[in-house]
């Protein structure tokens, strides 16, 4: 051990206190043994660092920061480069505020549009989500800032998130779920990882030994420390000897009892204990070594990160549709804007990533700046979804008079929530009476939409133009304009698949899990892999992206190292494109999805212009995960390599003999049949148990048992108590009616579904867990012995420990001084 003496010099107690936060956002110093404490921010796309009230939610204002594009919208770059490129802006802000920790970036796969927070995370696919993850986090840590992917593992939906339980294969886990997490890991070299809320196969994320040590410290050879998410921590001494590191925010007095019981009680060894202060320790003097070292200002050039966030912004915008080359738009065209979104502009989602932007541009701003003949603009319709007749004959009006109608569209701040999924994927319809509205009165309409996640487009005819801006940042619309006049040539592709209809999503009819479980059914057939191995029709498959020109593919070669191919700009305007290397195995004995995304490469190309790509192989390449021999093998035989611009454009294929590994496939084909056929939609108990190896777990509540510290606020519909059922109701209506009018109460929508030992976990240390019991069994019915439970619990807390303590600004404990 690194620092063993150090460790050695610490009382129990001092050990027990650096595996919780002091604060908020801090974690433990210890001033008479030189430790120093940690300063943790969200988030992903701009730092949001609390000078006020903490909160996770991002309820309470931040410092002012950049917004860059959200991952949903860098992803479409598929350029890791600018992903460093923004992760080291990132990381620059970070260390100008005094951050070592910054909470991200977020990769968890996109398992359905549905999720709410689809707009804070990369892809479908998982070799891109980590390719993008492992750029954000070499920029980030170049600045001497940690970087810290979430949320690990299989995090994806956000319905019961803090107890819900992921069901899911050994094989879908490693291929689908884990694979962008070892590429941000071994590639990126993260120095921190976030566990997530949920159980994965029954165990919490936080404390499941395969997950932190087997894989990430194991086979990954992570020497960082994890972090759980912000109230994740279940039963924290099994965490730590499970190989979580951090549980966040603080819980005062608490998280030391329950780690200096578990030691003399024999749960947790003192060595496990040691080893864990060993390696955030580790990270810990790294990181203040970077912080002192680096000479850095007092502040960063707003200016200039606002024009890298422009920047990004601009390659982030995927061209959708552009029929009679409506776009670019040609001067002394005519042009009418509608749309709400063109005046308010929607450019990241609620939740902990939300960022106090430096400045924001709006469209209408960004227009004035152009040499364009805008006619006028009209609102259009209500953002919430109010049906508002007047504002559509304003814009019908308006639309008469213009060559050219741009319709500034978009999914509203309720839709994109954390906490929250959507129910379905529809733009409101207030929005698609709009569009066929002016539909009758100018059929030159371009769609600017902006939102994180993908929608259905049923009102896809009426336009000619399609142009999706994601959620941008504080730069983009200016970006949108640069696009939409031909500045910038649009380079976005797709890193999501847009089904014609939520009914045709892979996880439709299991997703979103709505008690105990939520059971992966569809297996490894996640996005593009089902549509395309199912052969189901999309609106827009992964990968797709138009261009103001146009390049062709020629000469494949396929060596055992990778491929070459010639890319040759054929078009009149310089532009870029995305080579993606698809693979492919005819004749597979273990069944697989028809094409995998294995590599790929941007080029920037002038008109005419010519450059030879090479795409190399990597271990990923043609590997799968054998759940018989627990290891990645390779299965022998030809393969096919398919070069292409989108997942369903290929345009060269090629094949390559491969040698295997000598492992058996595991599966009896009858067995999954269905999983053989890709045909996933409706797998039965039997299948998904061939599958799982195993019984299903219990999926349902039971109504008839008193409720557990692992059961949500939510369940107390069924609670014993009178009271607890009126409380619930209250919460509800106050949920339900913030909803209606169009702003989440994010604060009711956690409450709703924190389990009772999240009132312990969440509360800054106010309430012990021996508290919390207490509120559970008066919720039980149990009032006497709850508020003797409560009043006992309230006075333990107060029992004194080794540790010196005094008031942090952020409400918690703090150990030991000042750093
Ligand atoms: C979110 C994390 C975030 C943390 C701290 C949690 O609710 O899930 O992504 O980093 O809060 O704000």
């Amino acid at each position: 051990m690194r620092y063993e003496k150090l460790i050695s010099d610490m009382t129990l107690e001092e050990k027990a206190a650096l595996t919780s936060g002091k604060g908020f956002w801090d974690s433990v110093n210890i001033q008479r043994l030189g430790i120093p404490s940690i300063k943790m921010s969200d988030g992903p796309h701009g730092i949001r660092k609390q000078a006020g009230d903490a909160d996770h939610l991002g309820l309470n204002k931040s410092v002012p920061a950049t917004c860059f594009p959200t991952a949903a919208s860098m992803a479409n770059t598929w350029n890791p480069a600018l992903g460093e490129a923004v992760g080291q802006y990132l990381g620059k802000e970070a260390m100008v505020q005094g951050i070592n920790v910054l909470l991200g970036p977020g990769l968890n796969i996109k398992r359905s549009p549905l999720c709410g927070r689809n707009f804070e995370y990369f892809s479908e696919d998982p070799y891109l989500a980590g390719k993008m993850a492992a750029g954000y986090v070499i920029g980030i840590q170049s600045e001497g800032v940690a970087a810290c992917p979430k949320h690990y593992a299989v995090n994806s939906q956000e319905l019961r998130r803090m107890h819900n339980d992921s069901v899911l294969d050994e094989r879908t886990l490693r291929e689908i779920y884990t694979t962008g997490f070892e590429i941000a890991v071994k590639e990126g070299e993260a120095m921190t990882i976030m566990s997530a809320y949920n159980k994965v196969n029954g165990i919490y994320a936080n404390e499941h030994e395969h997950l932190l040590r087997g894989i990430l410290v194991d086979e990954w050879g992570f020497d960082g420390f994890v972090i759980s998410d912000w109230g994740a921590s279940n039963d924290h001494a099994l965490g730590v000897a499970n190989g979580s590191h951090l549980e966040m925010p603080t819980t005062g007095k608490d998280g030391i009892k329950l780690i200096v019981d578990a030691v003399k009680s024999g749960k947790l060894d003192e060595s496990v204990l040691d080893e864990r202060l060993d390696e955030f320790l580790s990270v810990v003097f790294r990181l203040k070594e970077a912080q002192a070292t680096k000479n850095t200002p007092s502040d960063f050039d707003i200016e200039d990160h606002h024009v890298s966030a422009r920047k990004a912004a601009e390659e982030c915008i995927v061209l959708l549709k552009n029929e009679e080359e409506i776009l670019p738009i040609k001067s002394n065209r005519k042009i009418g804007i509608i749309g709400d979104f063109a005046k308010d502009t929607r450019y990241q989602g609620a939740g902990s990533s939300l960022v106090n932007p430096t400045k924001l541009d709006n469209a209408l701003e960004a227009w004035k700046k152009t040499d364009a003949k805008v006619i006028g603009y009209e609102q259009g319709f209500e953002r919430h979804g109010k049906s508002n007749s007047e504002l559509i004959f304003k814009a019908v009006a308006l639309a008469k008079k213009s060559d050219v109608v741009l319709m500034y569209l978009g999914l509203d701040e309720v839709s994109e929530s954390e906490g929250r999924d959507r129910d379905h994927m529809k733009m409101p319809e207030n929005q698609v009476a709009a569009i066929e509205a002016v539909a009758e009165v100018n059929p030159n309409i371009i769609v600017i939409l902006s939102a994180g996640a993908a929608v259905e487009m049923p009102w896809i005819d009426q336009v000619k133009g399609l142009i999706h801006g994601y959620l941008l940042g504080q730069a983009g619309s200016e970006s949108l304009v640069n696009v939409v006049l031909g500045n910038v040539c649009p380079s976005g592709r797709l890193a999501e698949s847009y089904p014609l209809k939520l009914e045709d999503t892979p996880c439709h009819s299991y997703y979103p899990g709505t008690e105990l479980t939520s059971e992966y059914r569809e297996g490894v057939f996640v996005g593009y892999r089902y549509y395309e191995t199912a052969e189901v029709p999309v609106l827009f498959p992964f990968g797709f992206g138009l261009s103001y020109t146009e390049f062709s593919f020629d000469a494949l070669k396929v060596t055992e190292h990778g491929v070459i191919v010639d890319i040759t700009n054929v078009g009149d305007v310089a532009g870029a494109e995305v080579i993606q290397m698809y693979i492919s195995k005819a004749g597979t004995k273990i069944y697989r999805p028809v094409k995998e995304l294995k590599g790929f490469s941007k080029v920037y190309l002038q008109p005419g212009a010519s450059i030879q790509v090479e795409i190399p192989f990597d271990d990923k390449t043609f590997r799968y995960y054998n759940t018989g021999t627990n290891s990645w093998e390779v299965e022998g035989g030809t393969y096919q390599v398919m070069i292409g611009a989108s997942v369903a454009d290929i345009r060269l294929q090629g094949e390559i003999q491969v040698e295997g590994t000598a492992a058996q496939s595991p599966y009896d084909a009858l067995e999954l049949k269905d999983y053989y056929k890709g045909n996933i939609k409706n797998i039965d108990d039997a299948q998904f148990q061939a599958l799982l190896g195993r019984a299903l777990p219990v999926s349902k509540w039971d109504t008839s048992k008193p409720l557990n510290l692992n059961d949500t606020v939510g369940q107390m519909f069924y609670a014993k108590s009178f009271m607890a059922r009126i409380a619930l109701k209250i919460i509800a209506h106050i949920k339900d009616n913030s909803i209606k009018k169009g702003k989440p109460n994010l604060n009711i929508l956690f409450i709703y579904d924190i389990p009772f030992r999240g009132i312990a976990k969440m509360m800054g240390g106010a309430i012990s867990m021996e508290m919390a019991e207490g509120i559970l069994e008066m919720v039980n019915g149990h009032g006497f012995k709850g508020i003797k439970k409560l009043i006992k619990g309230a006075m333990h807390k107060n029992v004194k420990t080794e540790v010196n303590q005094g008031k942090n600004d952020n409400g918690g404990v703090s150990y030991g001084g000042n750093d």
